[in-house]
């Protein structure tokens, strides 16, 4: 087990932040796992680096840096309704998402282009256009380094919900499963079903279709369609460093969206299927002026107020703390005109 020290970060985070980590261990295969599982490191304070698409790093990060870099992706089984597919953690998301078409097993088609690793998709519950990886998750195997043991989780045991998952929450007591900072995700199956059908409920699709005059696209049309929405809106992070979206979409009340609604006409807002309202935080952002302002090289991006960016490019990047004072201004601008308390998405580290 090689720990590398003093390794440049910039490179593993795609907002393209300049900091290092003090200690960096790479895990390339399940070998690397097991020699991790034996040595009595596993249980140092530590933080899991996938493809860093999902991260505002404020300095350099002291605590143990694992490195997740297990590749490989197979067609576990297969039946009549379905076909399992299996992605090591260190697979890059899009290219997994194009490789599962490529080989005729559609189904992820809408998650095409987020950013990041196979491994940090269940920890998000990652979606995109009216769908979420819970939608097509099977299960996935991880390693939890306080007790060193292997372990597999059902959808069911994830605890998904909206952009969260176990994986995102502590431990309560000792029958509570929270799994942060304990689990190591290696491996992630996906159950994509024989019986498709295009999912283009969402707006941005339906227009789409409207646009090209296909009723019925196929699911290649479908990511087609996908990667031009989002390469028109989100800024590509290998060129405009970013973590996609920077804050959750609230959800209120029926009543606080009509007291809002009385006050601000045209806020813009979904119902969903629990009686709760889905709010924009992107328009929110927007209404309060946000689009194109700055702290110093951290920016909101002027085609989607939901996306903080690094102006600055790789030679005068962005701080994370400049990201964050930022946000934070961007939380109480929101919070004095709506009374909405956004959520950040990223993790602060
Ligand atoms: N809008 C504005 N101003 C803007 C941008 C958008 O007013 O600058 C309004 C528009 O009216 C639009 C609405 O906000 O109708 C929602 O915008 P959009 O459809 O672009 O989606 P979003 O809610 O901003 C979410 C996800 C994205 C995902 C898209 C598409 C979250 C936090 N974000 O964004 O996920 O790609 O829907 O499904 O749920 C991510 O999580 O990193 C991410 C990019």
């Amino acid at each position: 087990m090689i720990i590398e020290t003093q390794v440049p970060l910039q490179a593993h985070n795609t907002f393209g932040i300049a900091a290092k980590a003090e200690r960096l261990l790479r895990l390339r295969s399940m070998e690397d796992v097991a020699a991790l599982l034996t040595d009595p490191i596993r249980t140092e304070p530590h933080f899991v680096l996938g493809g860093g698409s999902n991260i505002v790093i404020t300095g350099d990060i002291k605590p143990l840096v694992i490195k997740v870099e297990l590749k490989g992706k197979q067609l576990v089984s297969e039946d009549d309704k379905a076909w399992i597919v299996q992605a090591a953690a260190g697979e890059d998301w899009h290219d997994f998402v194009a490789w599962t078409l490529e080989k005729g097993w559609p189904g992820l088609e809408n998650l095409a282009m987020i950013p990041g690793l196979v491994g940090a998709s269940p920890v998000q519950n990652i979606g995109a256009y009216g769908v979420e990886l819970q939608d097509r998750f099977e299960s996935l195997d991880a390693v939890d380094l306080q007790t060193g043991q292997h372990f597999t989780l059902d959808a069911a045991q994830c605890a998904f919900g909206y952009r969260d998952s176990i994986f995102k929450h502590q431990a309560s007591d000792k029958r509570d499963l929270g799994l942060l900072g304990r689990a190591l995700i290696t491996q992630v199956r996906f159950r994509l079903p024989k019986k498709w059908k295009a999912d283009i409920g969402y707006a941005d699709l339906e227009k789409k279709q409207a646009q090209t005059g296909i009723a019925n696209p196929t699911a290649q049309q479908v990511f087609d369609w996908v990667c031009d929405i989002r390469r028109a809106k989100l800024p590509n992070p290998q060129v405009v460093g970013n973590a996609g979206s920077f804050f959750k979409n609230p959800t209120v009340t029926p009543e606080q969206c009509a007291d809002i609604i009385a006050r601000e006409p045209r806020l813009v807002h979904y119902h969903l299927s629990d009686g709760r309202i889905k709010l924009a935080a992107a328009w929110l952002i927007d209404a309060c002026g946000w689009r194109g302002k700055s702290v110093g090289n951290a920016a909101v991006y002027d085609k989607q107020a939901l996306v903080i960016i690094n102006k600055g490019g790789r030679d005068s990047p962005c701080t994370g703390g400049e990201v964050v004072t930022l946000a934070k201004a961007i939380q109480t601008s929101v919070y004095e005109r709506f009374g909405i308390q956004l959520e950040p998405e990223p993790v602060v580290v």
